[in-house]
């Protein structure tokens, strides 16, 4: 089959390419320059002096040259009146003694596309998408996303800070005022710890304070953004599956009716060249 495939594209490349060739760029290049009228005089010289020089005797210049026939005469002022009245370069030159355009035309009469592709047997029965890795991806992915965000806050909500530093260090500070009599350098230390639990109320535990708030909005985001991933995985798997059983059921006949279609649109393309050719040439 996919010899066939090779050999079904250069016929097809050959016929665009003659079709091509047969159509507007040779009435174009090969018309439009002889559009003087009066060319009998020009006709004689071709056919007795230049005949003469190139081959010896008399005869058609024309013929020999295309049709390596001296006795097939072309005359230039029918080839003059045909380019002028639309004809193509096929036609006016006659050219069909050359080119067997009708069997350019009845190409389809020996190219049996559909049946070739027919034979075509791609065998998708053991295709497997869903692969037990891809299968154990998903479902870590789907694991990973059930987290239980009520609990999460629960944990939260039980770390606290129900201590009132400010009204510690005032406690302190009483105290080393009561035994500034009986030791100042102790009650100079504990002015010291006072201001330090003031400082830890100003600094670290202001910072806590802030983080834990911070921390329940990140939850609150990262819940939002995980919020029906658990269903995505599952609708994912499910259609993973249906496309698996569809490939290895139906794949075979799908790329097959593929394949007909792209053959039966690129010989469309070739029917139509080949008819505006024809067309020309009548
Ligand atoms: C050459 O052309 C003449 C006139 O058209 C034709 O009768 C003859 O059969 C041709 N010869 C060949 C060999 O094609
Ligand atoms: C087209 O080709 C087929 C198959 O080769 C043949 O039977 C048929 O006669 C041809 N038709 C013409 C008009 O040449
Ligand atoms: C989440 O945790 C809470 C509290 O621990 C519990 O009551 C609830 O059943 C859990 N939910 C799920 C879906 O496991
Ligand atoms: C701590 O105690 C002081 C008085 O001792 C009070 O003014 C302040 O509001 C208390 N702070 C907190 C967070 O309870
Ligand atoms: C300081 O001394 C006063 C009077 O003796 C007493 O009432 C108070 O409880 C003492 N404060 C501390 C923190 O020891
Ligand atoms: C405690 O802080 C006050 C005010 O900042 C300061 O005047 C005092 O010297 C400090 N005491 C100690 C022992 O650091
Ligand atoms: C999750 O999404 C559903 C539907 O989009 C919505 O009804 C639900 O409130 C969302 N839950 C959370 C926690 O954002
Ligand atoms: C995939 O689909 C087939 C048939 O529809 C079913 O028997 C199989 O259990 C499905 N497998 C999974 C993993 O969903
Ligand atoms: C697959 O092909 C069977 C017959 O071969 C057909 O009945 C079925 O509808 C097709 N399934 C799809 C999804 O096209
Ligand atoms: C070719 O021309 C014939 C007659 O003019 C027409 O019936 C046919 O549809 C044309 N085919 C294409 C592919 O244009």
């Amino acid at each position: 089959a996919v010899g066939f495939v090779f050999i079904f594209s250069s016929f097809l490349m050959l016929l665009t390419t003659i079709v091509f060739i047969l159509g507007t760029p040779m009435h174009r290049f090969v018309c439009e320059p002889i559009t003087d009228p009066d060319l009998t005089d020009f006709q004689t010289i071709l056919d007795t002096y230049i005949y003469q020089s190139m081959y010896g005797g008399t005869g058609s210049l024309l013929g020999k040259l295309l049709l390596q026939n001296s006795s097939h005469s072309f005359s230039l002022k029918k080839i003059l009146s045909d380019c002028e009245g639309g004809k193509s370069a096929y036609s006016a030159f006659e050219l069909s003694s050359m080119i067997d355009i009708s069997a350019l035309t009845n190409y389809s009469g020996t190219l049996d596309v559909n049946s070739q592709l027919d034979n075509i047997n791609v065998d998708l029965s053991t295709l497997e998408i869903l692969t037990p890795d891809l299968t154990a991806q998903l479902t870590d992915l789907k694991s990973s996303s059930d987290i239980n965000f009520t609990e999460f806050r629960e944990q939260l909500a039980q770390v606290s800070v129900d201590m009132n530093l400010t009204s510690l260090a005032s406690e302190l500070r009483d105290f080393a005022a009561n035994i500034s009599s009986v030791s100042s350098s102790d009650s100079t230390n504990f002015y010291a710890h006072a201001n330090t639990t003031d400082s830890i109320n100003d600094n670290e535990l202001a910072d806590f304070i802030k983080a834990m708030a911070t921390l329940e909005s990140k939850i609150d985001a990262l819940e939002a953004a995980v919020n029906g991933t658990s269903d995505t995985v599952d609708n994912t798997l499910v259609a993973f599956n249906d496309t698996q059983t569809y490939l290895q059921n139906n794949g075979s006949q799908t790329v097959k009716d593929e394949a007909k279609n792209y053959a039966n649109r690129l010989l469309k393309v070739v029917d139509s060249m080949v008819n505006d050719t024809l067309d020309a040439h009548t």
